[in-house]
């Protein structure tokens, strides 16, 4: 249980639009195929870390109206950060005038998930506004002529402003876990592409995302019908749509963007909840489900009680 609101958010995506029709002109695929297999249809390309999380972290704090001084931590979830060293948190820190701690932290797509656990703990700790950022730029590590990964991937980046809060805790179930034994089905050297076995990482995810969503629900003391929104990591609408139906929650309860981001790994979370905030999805009281997977095999997943900024 902890006590940190959500008082502002944005994201960020870069410019460039890659289409299906596009990708099949590089590799032997169609659009047919990607749009039933998938749920994308496009996704955007050419994106780099520090600069989409400085843009959407800047939005954030602007709508959360906190300056530069008044954030305490900034956690930057990505697995593709711009350089080996240093952190690409230090990048953004100094771009937006933080003056507080700032680190990167690897989880893959599970990355925001494990991200807002670690925010709340510090809130519970004692600091007073963390600053979460998802960000990854894959177009740089997709290797373009193997039609079985270039076309999921995507560029992209959401932030949050997570406030200390004295109302009742918002944070109220979560469940971080790794399996290691399953690293070698999706993974990127030093230097490398990404290499993934998609069928395998397709079924380990399906029971991923159940047993995670089930473990926090649990820890949170709710059942599937209690939850009124779920935030899926958005890497194939086939895997959402068979973890959901396990969970016995209706697709409908989804926040989707997939469709026009693909997946952007540790930004795709919160491009999602970003999207579903703008459209008023969300009213007080609510429960909302955040699940993620991805290389690891990691799987991350948090029930939060929606509690508005109040402004
Ligand atoms: N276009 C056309 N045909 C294709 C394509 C393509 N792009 N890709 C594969 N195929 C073919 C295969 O060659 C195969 O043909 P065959 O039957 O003649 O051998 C057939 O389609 C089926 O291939 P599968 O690999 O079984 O296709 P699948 O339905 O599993 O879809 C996909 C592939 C989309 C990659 C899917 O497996 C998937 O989404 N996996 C999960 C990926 C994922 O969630 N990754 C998240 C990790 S995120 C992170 O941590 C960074």
């Amino acid at each position: 249980m902890a006590h940190g609101r959500i008082t502002g958010w944005a994201s960020n995506l870069p410019e460039q639009v890659l289409t299906n029709d596009e990708l099949a002109s590089m590799v032997d695929t169609s659009d047919e195929w990607i749009t039933a297999r998938t749920g994308i249809k496009t996704r955007h390309i050419g994106g780099k870390v520090t600069e989409m999380s400085t843009r959407a972290a800047a939005d954030a704090m602007a709508m959360a109206g906190v300056t530069a001084d008044q954030i305490d931590l900034l956690i930057l979830a990505t697995t593709t950060p711009d350089q080996q060293m240093p952190a690409s948190a230090s990048v953004i820190q100094d771009n937006l005038g933080l003056t507080c701690g700032a680190f990167d932290l690897n989880a893959a797509c599970s990355g925001f998930v494990y991200g807002l656990v670690t925010a709340m703990q510090f809130i519970e700790g004692g600091l007073e506004r963390v600053l979460l950022i998802g960000s990854d730029a894959l177009s740089p590590v997709v290797n373009w002529e193997d039609r079985g990964t270039c076309i999921i991937f995507g560029d992209g980046a959401g932030a949050i402003v997570l406030e200390r809060s004295a109302d009742q805790p918002s944070l109220l179930g979560w469940d971080l876990m790794s399996n290691g034994d399953a690293a070698d089905l999706l993974y990127c050297d030093h230097g490398d592409k990404i290499v993934m076995l998609g069928k395998e990482v397709f079924r380990k995810a399906v029971l991923a995302m159940e047993s995670a969503s089930l473990n926090a629900m649990e820890r949170a003391g709710v059942n599937a019908e209690d939850i009124t929104l779920v935030i899926p990591h958005q890497a194939n609408v086939r895997i959402i749509e068979t973890s959901l139906k396990r969970l016995g929650i209706p697709f409908e309860k989804a926040a989707m963007v997939l469709e026009h981001t693909g997946n952007t790994s540790a930004a795709s979370i919160p491009l999602a909840l970003v999207d579903a905030l703008n459209q008023n999805r969300v009213n007080t009281g609510d429960l909302i489900l955040m699940v993620g997977f991805g290389a690891g095999m990691s799987s991350a997943a948090a029930v939060v009680r929606w509690d508005p900024p109040q402004n």
